[in-house]
C-alpha cells in the first residue's frame, strides 16, 4: 500500500510524509534525496558533469560504479542514504547541489536509473512516497495521492528559516527549480490524476495531516 505526496519545493511534503508515516506505521521514501545524491556524486566525481548528462551510456556506467557503494535505508523516520558507509545529509543540501539538481533530474536517462532503484526499494512495503512524480509516474497505482501547494513566498520563508539561509537566495533557488521541474519533458511536476490538492499556505503540518487522514478514512482505510 502506497500513499504519494507530490508538490513543488518546500510545500511541506517531507514533514507531512513523516507525520503520516508515523501515524500509519508506514515507511518514508524521500525521492528527492536520490536526485540530490545522484547530483552530489556526479559533481564530486566529474569535472565535466554537464557533458555526461547527454551521454546515456556514460551515465549508466557512472551509476553502475556507484551502486555497490550505496546503502539506502527506507525507515519510518525518513530515508537514510549512505555512501561508502558515511551518512549523507548536509552534503545533499549543499548550495551547489541545490543549484544543479533540477538540471540533472530533468534528464530522462537519470530518471530511469533513479526510478528503477525506487521501485526496487518499494517492493512489498507500506510506503509514504514523496517527490514530484510519485503519483503521476512511479506509483500510479497508489491508494491515495496527495498534491501539496503553498504560496511561493511562504515556501521560501519556511525553507530559509529551517536551514538558516538568506531568504532571497532560497526564494531564487525555489523559483528556478520549480520552473525546471514543471516544464521538463520527462515526468514534469503535475497534479496526478485523482490527487487531493491541499494548499498548505496557512495550515500547520498537523492540520495537513488531519486532512490526509480524513481522506484515508473516506476510502475506508
Ligand atoms: O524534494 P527535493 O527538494 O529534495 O527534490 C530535489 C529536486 O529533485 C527537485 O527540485 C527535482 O528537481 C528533483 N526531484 C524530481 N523528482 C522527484 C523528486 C525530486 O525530479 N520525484
Amino acid at each position: 500500500m502506497i500513499v504519494t505526496i507530490d508538490g513543488p519545493a518546500s510545500s511541506g511534503k517531507t514533514t507531512v510524509a513523516k507525520l503520516l508515516a508515523k501515524e500509519l506505521g508506514f515507511l518514508v521514501l524521500e525521492s528527492g534525496k536520490f536526485y540530490r545524491l545522484f547530483t552530489y556524486l556526479l559533481l564530486k566525481s566529474e569535472k565535466e558533469w554537464r557533458a555526461l548528462l547527454t551521454d546515456e551510456e556514460r551515465l549508466k556506467a557512472f551509476w553502475k560504479r556507484i551502486l555497490p557503494e550505496l546503502k539506502i535505508k527506507v525507515k519510518k523516520e525518513g530515508t537514510a542514504v549512505y555512501f561508502r558507509g558515511e551518512l549523507l545529509e548536509k552534503e545533499l543540501r549543499l548550495p551547489e547541489v541545490e543549484e544543479a539538481v533540477s538540471i540533472v533530474a530533468k534528464v530522462e536517462a537519470v530518471r530511469k536509473l533513479v526510478n528503477s532503484l525506487l521501485r526496487e526499494l518499494s517492493k512489498d512495503k507500506k510506503l509514504v512516497a514523496e517527490g514530484r512524480d510519485m503519483g503521476s509516474v512511479v506509483f500510479p497505482e497508489a491508494t491515495l495521492k496527495i498534491f501539496l501547494t503553498a504560496d511561493e513566498k511562504v515556501r521560501a520563508e519556511r525553507r530559509a528559516k529551517d536551514e538558516g539561509r538568506p531568504f532571497e537566495k532560497v526564494a531564487e533557488n525555489i523559483k528556478k527549480r520549480d520552473k525546471i521541474d514543471s516544464t521538463r519533458k520527462t515526468a514534469p511536476l503535475t497534479i496526478p490524476e485523482g490527487a487531493i490538492v491541499i494548499d498548505t499556505t496557512s495550515l500547520s503540518p498537523e492540520e495537513v495531516l488531519k486532512v490526509v487522514i480524513k481522506e484515508l478514512h473516506k476510502r475506508g482505510l
